[in-house]
């Protein structure tokens, strides 16, 4: 039994609530880790708010690294001292979609509803169970996760970098890369440029886009996203109507990605007119109703498309590699994401700066 510090979600639209838990000892397959950072992600914010439905209590955070300080019987991958970065889906490596390069779609993340990948409850406090938020649980100073969670990373790269490379990284420049797939020269618009639509901005850059257009409500993300490679800004959908229009004589955005953060039907519609015949529309944001309202005839006869997107679709096993060493070539800015960093008993404040615009991404360090 190890006890740890953990940001715990007791019903829907009350605090996290910091308070000490139980983890039970590692099963064959799991890994004890040392959490060294966490990112402030905007899905734990929608299931702190009841948006999203989860089973409850739970502890949040799904985007962390650390240090792996015991492993089960049948780990082989991890020893001890080693440093990793969980993804937020698990992979098996071998189902169908692991086996042939879709890891974001493994059957594991099934499990990931359920809470369950592991024996019983893992976690506990005043004496009831705990899930852990994609089976990880980050908000915590230690966690107990399955090995198909856990990805190798470099002794040298900062922690609070390494956990964004758990969800937001991947899941932003992978909604260009993998999924929008921009080609050299593509006009590209991303709405939205928070944690993950300021890597799909460093994704479309990287990727050769000509014109990239970042629309956002906050004056501070337009102010921030030349740096992550974007070429124009537009504070709204309606402004960047006349603004692709005049980039591309009229064609409109090759590739678009909405990334607000939180989507309402009524944005899809909007959203698809900044998109160009046989363009592609990616919806990497969660929204939550079922009431999209699209005239349905310019969609079929445009040849339009509009792709959903679960962790940009990447494989962790490769793309996180990747990224890394984009990181270390310089090509990848990972610092610059890193706004602010709160200790963990400040992550209501950290949740609320994110909310009021101030941060590209929040950390929350960890201390032992
Ligand atoms: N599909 C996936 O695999 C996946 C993974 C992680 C997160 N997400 C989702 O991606 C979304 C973004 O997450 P995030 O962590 O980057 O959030 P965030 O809060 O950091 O960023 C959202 C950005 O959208 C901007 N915004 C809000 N409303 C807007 C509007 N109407 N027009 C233009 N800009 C607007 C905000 O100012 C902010 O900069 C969330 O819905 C999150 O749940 C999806
Ligand atoms: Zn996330
Ligand atoms: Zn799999």
């Amino acid at each position: 039994m190890v006890k740890a510090q953990a940001a715990v979600l007791w019903e829907a639209g009350r605090p996290w609530s910091v308070e000490e838990i139980d983890l039970a000892a590692p099963g064959p397959h799991d890994v004890l880790v040392r959490n060294e950072a966490s990112g402030l992600c905007h899905s734990d914010h929608h299931i702190q708010a009841g948006d999203s439905p989860a089973a409850l209590p739970i502890i949040g955070g799904h985007e962390g690294a650390g240090v792996v300080e015991e492993v089960g019987s049948a780990v082989t991958d991890f020893a001890p001292g080693a440093h990793v970065v969980y993804s937020f889906i698990p992979s098996c490596g071998r189902c169908r979609w692991c086996s042939t390069g879709h890891q974001n779609l493994c059957d594991l993340g099934a499990f990931l509803m359920q809470g369950a990948m592991g024996e019983g409850p893992r976690a506990q406090t005043r004496g009831q169970g705990l899930g852990a938020l994609s089976l990880i649980g980050t908000f915590a100073n230690y966690s107990l996760a399955n090995e198909a969670s856990l990805v190798k990373v470099p002794e040298s790269l900062p922690f609070a970098q390494a956990a964004l490379l758990g969800c937001g990284v991947p899941t932003g420049w992978g909604s260009a890369v993998h999924v929008g797939q921009v080609k050299p020269g593509d006009a590209v618009v991303v709405v939205g440029a928070g944690g993950i639509g300021m890597n799909a901005v460093q994704g479309a850059r990287l990727a050769g886009a000509e014109h990239v257009v970042v629309v956002d409500t906050a004056s501070t993300k337009r102010d921030a996203a030349p740096l992550f490679g974007a070429t124009h800004t537009a504070a709204s959908m309606e402004e960047a109507v006349s603004l692709l229009s005049d980039l591309t004589r009229g064609v409109m955005a090759d590739v678009g990605i909405l990334t607000v953060g939180k989507v309402e039907g009524a944005m899809i519609a909007p959203f698809l007119e900044l998109v160009s015949k046989n363009g592609v529309g990616v919806l990497t944001g969660v929204g939550h109703g079922s009431d999209v309202a699209l005239d349905l005839k310019v969609f079929t006869l445009w040849q339009k498309q509009l792709r959903g997107n679960i962790y940009g679709g990447c494989n962790p096993w490769a793309d996180i590699p990747r990224l890394i060493r984009l990181y270390e070539s310089g090509l990848l800015k990972l610092d610059e994401l890193v706004s602010a960093v709160y200790p963990l008993e400040e992550i209501n404040q950290g949740y609320a700066d994110m909310l009021d615009g101030k941060n590209i991404r929040g950390v929350v360090e960890h201390r032992h």
